[in-house]
């Protein structure tokens, strides 16, 4: 499905992002992982790795210059890198709103201000931002849900502006997904998420991948910014959010 293509994937070495890159390779994508933390056990059969800090600028250009340098294109490239920083507000810092948006928005922001012009002039491209269902609003979140809204619509903006050259930005909104992200969460926060999913259900890295690969197949070229969560139904019913 994805043979032939090019995809980067960053914040790929692990949790959703690792998981997003498997996918593509199993469907036959030729695939670059753009990360600050390699793992030493990386193989190039895991998706060629790229060391670098997406809010970095320098970083970005480089990576963007290795690949097209080594595969001559980019046709999907999944912003997925994203950090929290939870604090309720009167308890956070100022370093910490700073830092979860500018990886979380002005990282993404970077890769597609790299990426796009290659698109562009090509006529293809495929771009899958990954937000979060706390973008709705969530106590003790308002560095991360701010920065996921703010991703939501960067996505409809440039939605907008790439609509007539065959380029889709759209957005996957993950709920509640077991990574190292959330099993970092004390085990009395992680159990009151739990219960508050519909049937209780938790969801895979693999779940985000179907959604990310939905939305950067050739197939979808009419689907663009657009917005699906992926999150057992908890985005839906009255009790939302
Ligand atoms: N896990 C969840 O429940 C959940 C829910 C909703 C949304 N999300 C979103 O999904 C994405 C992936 O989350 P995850 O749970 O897999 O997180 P994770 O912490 O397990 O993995 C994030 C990866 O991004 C990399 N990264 C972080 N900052 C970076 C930077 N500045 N430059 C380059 N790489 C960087 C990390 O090294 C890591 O490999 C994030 O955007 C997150 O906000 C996760």
């Amino acid at each position: 499905m994805f043979s032939d293509q090019v995809i980067l994937v960053t914040g790929g070495a692990r949790g959703i992002g690792k998981a997003i890159a498997e996918r593509f390779l199993r469907l036959g994508g030729t695939v670059y992982v753009l990360d600050q933390h390699i793992p030493e056990s990386w193989s190039d059969a895991d998706g060629m790795p790229l060391k670098g800090d997406i809010t970095q600028a320098d970083d970005v250009a480089a990576a963007v210059r290795t690949i097209m340098d080594r595969s001559g294109r980019i046709d999907v490239l999944v912003n997925n890198a994203g950090i929290t920083r939870d604090h309720v507000i009167w308890k956070m810092s100022e370093e910490e709103f700073d830092r979860v948006l500018e990886v979380n928005l002005k990282g993404a922001w970077l890769m597609c201000r790299a990426v796009i012009p290659l698109m562009r002039e090509r006529r293809y491209g495929r771009i899958v931002n990954i937000a979060s269902r706390a973008w709705l609003g969530n106590p003790g979140q308002s560095n991360y849900a701010a920065s996921k809204g703010g991703l939501v619509s960067l996505t409809r903006v440039l939605a907008l502006e790439l609509a007539n050259r065959n380029v889709t930005v759209n957005t996957v909104a993950p709920g509640l997904i077991r990574t190292p992200l959330t099993e970092a969460l004390k085990p009395e926060v992680w159990e009151s998420l739990v219960q508050k999913q519909p049937g209780g259900q938790v969801g895979t890295p693999e779940d985000v991948a179907t959604a990310v690969t939905f939305f950067a197949s050739r197939e979808a070229q009419f689907i663009t910014g657009q917005l699906l969560y992926v999150d057992g139904g908890r985005s839906v019913g009255a009790g939302a959010p």
